[in-house]
């Protein structure tokens, strides 16, 4: 079976490349100068001298609050890029394996009633930036473009490549005591390892449809932040503060909880959030060796 990684400088895309080089796939990777998604001739020619079987689609735009400005080049790549990954993977035949987010959905705080153990694959999307727009764009033309494609909604995307919050939080401890953290929006994060590790076992069932795969628990991004520092045994005060305490260009959902049910139904047993952060802290811990 061959992989075209696409997006692979990114966080995701990195780790899917070094999962494919330690697992002896037979892939073919493209950072976003090498393919960009948005074109459609290289996208054709990519898959013309590759014909792969599976396109995992790391590429994305994921600046989350410039998109509120840049409104076009969200939707360019985050739909547009998709339709186009789409149509070409319709033609020769391969299977699409692309991730979305939990911010399609609207993530009101009475959703934390509605569905206490989180949204589940078929509940109604209402995104309320920008970026979840765009991304819930990206789902529907997905769908209608192609049968044959894995959809995976993650949430609070941490891994050892790129930037994410573990990321942040262990840099601004090198000079702080104390951090302030928003203690009002609740989610579970989703470990690159692990949803890369799991999206490949859905793969490799040939399974087809939309997944979540996030970790199983609930936390604020204050609760995280201080489970990161007891588990690097740093001495630092986590502030909680609401989010009109740090305001953003775009508003973010204040419960965007995944539920991993499906998967689980699948036998794809959920990680814990905080045996997940202790084997991501491992994997920087090494990296900085
Ligand atoms: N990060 C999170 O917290 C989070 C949460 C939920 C869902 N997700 C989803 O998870 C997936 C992976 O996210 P991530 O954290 O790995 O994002 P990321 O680190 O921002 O990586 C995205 C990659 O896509 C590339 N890219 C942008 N435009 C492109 C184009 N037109 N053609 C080809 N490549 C392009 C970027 O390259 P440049 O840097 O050169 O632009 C970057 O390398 C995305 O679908 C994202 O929406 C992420």
């Amino acid at each position: 079976m061959k992989y075209l990684i696409t997006g692979a400088g990114g966080q995701l895309g990195m780790e899917w490349v070094q999962y494919a080089q330690a697992n002896d796939l037979s892939f073919s990777s493209y950072t976003s100068t090498e393919l960009d998604i948005t074109d459609e001739k290289q996208v054709a020619e990519a898959f013309r001298n590759l014909s792969p079987d599976v396109v995992i689609n790391c590429a994305a735009y994921t600046k989350v609050d410039l998109a509120e400005k840049e409104i076009q080049k969200a939707y360019s790549v985050n739909a547009g890029g998709v339709k186009n990954l789409a149509s070409a993977c319709n033609k020769v035949g391969a299977k699409l394996v692309h991730f979305s987010t939990d911010y399609v959905f609207s993530g009101v705080i009475t959703d934390k009633e509605t569905y206490p153990g989180g949204y589940p694959e078929d509940a109604g999307c209402n995104p309320i930036n920008v970026y979840g727009e765009s991304k819930r764009e990206g789902e529907i033309l997905l769908q209608q473009h192609l049968s044959d494609f894995l959809l995976i909604r993650v949430s609070w995307l941490c891994g050892q490549f790129g930037s994410n919050f573990v990321k942040t939080m262990l840099r601004l401890a090198e000079n702080r005591n104390e951090i302030s953290v928003v203690d009002d929006q609740f989610g579970s994060p989703s470990y690159a390892f692990d949803v890369v590790e799991k999206t490949d076992r859905l793969i490799k069932r040939s399974a087809i449809g939309m997944y979540h795969i996030s970790s199983y628990g609930m936390l604020s991004w204050a609760d995280y932040a201080e489970e990161i520092f007891r588990q690097m045994r740093l001495t630092i005060k986590v502030k909680r503060i609401s989010s009109s305490q740090y305001p953003l260009d775009a508003n973010r959902p204040a419960y965007s909880l995944l539920c991993n049910k499906k998967m689980e139904n699948a036998g794809i047993k959920p990680l814990d959030w905080k045996d997940g952060l202790s084997q991501l802290l491992q994997q920087i811990m090494d990296e900085k060796k």
